[in-house]
């Protein structure tokens, strides 16, 4: 059956505006690339949002050259390689990107790279190797204190960080008296970690961990 006439125009018109449109589309990603944005749309990354960082990493001086919106984790992580940090949530919540930097535990998808020129970062691998492991890694292994291992990394870095907090006096929420040095209580411990949550459920192994190195020390890592 033949269309009726002005529906055939309709379709006849579609083509054409079909036509025109990706011919339209052609022209303006010939253009962005040239200017040198991506045919998806991203923004093309201009001289001044490269910046040059450095930072001491698990002991060794780097130097990098980082689009300024990275992370610390995606500088890690993509940059230096050092998958051993993880991203979990990227958005503050789980813990699993835990590092140290100047001595002190952060997540490292809340802080930009560049905010870090002349740090010292720690990162799991920077505690020990399998030859020679941190006393909170051997604890972890000894005690079980993970399933499926992706929170462990963080667990570890923020458990370096939680018995330095111990060590120097610093309180927690749960710490009854804010003039003492803080208990090594097992509510104490739990109450500084929550910050890491381990979807295995390995919490109870990770606090005999963390207790065993910390009774071992006096309380420091
Ligand atoms: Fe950073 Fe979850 S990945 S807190
Ligand atoms: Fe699997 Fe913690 S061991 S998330």
């Amino acid at each position: 059956m033949e269309n009726p006439p002005n529906t055939a125009l309709t379709r006849r018109n579609l083509f054409i505006v079909g036509a025109a449109s990706a011919t339209a589309v052609a022209a303006h990603s010939a253009a962005a690339a040239e200017a040198g944005a991506s045919a998806h749309g991203a923004p093309p990354l201009r001289d001044e949002a490269v910046m040059s960082v450095r930072m001491t990493v698990n002991g060794q001086m780097r130097t990098l050259a980082l689009d300024t919106r990275t992370t610390l984790l995606d500088a890690l992580r993509e940059q230096l390689q050092l998958t051993g940090t993880k991203k979990g949530c990227d958005h503050g919540q789980c813990g699993a990107c835990t590092v140290i930097v100047d001595g002190r535990r952060i997540n490292s998808c809340l802080t930009l790279a560049v905010m870090h020129e002349g740090a010292q970062v720690t990162t799991i691998e920077g505690l020990g190797n399998p030859q020679k492991l941190h006393a909170l890694q051997a604890a972890f292994v000894k005690h079980d204190g993970y399933q499926c291992g992706y929170c462990t990394p963080g667990q570890i870095c923020s458990a370096v960080g939680v018995l330095d907090e111990i060590k120097a006096g610093i309180p927690s929420h749960v710490s009854a008296d804010l003039t003492a040095r803080p208990l090594l209580s097992a509510d104490e411990i739990r109450e500084r970690m929550s910050g890491n949550i381990c979807r295995c459920g390995a919490y109870s192994n990770i606090l005999d961990a963390i207790t065993e190195v910390a009774e071992s020390n006096g309380g420091a890592a």
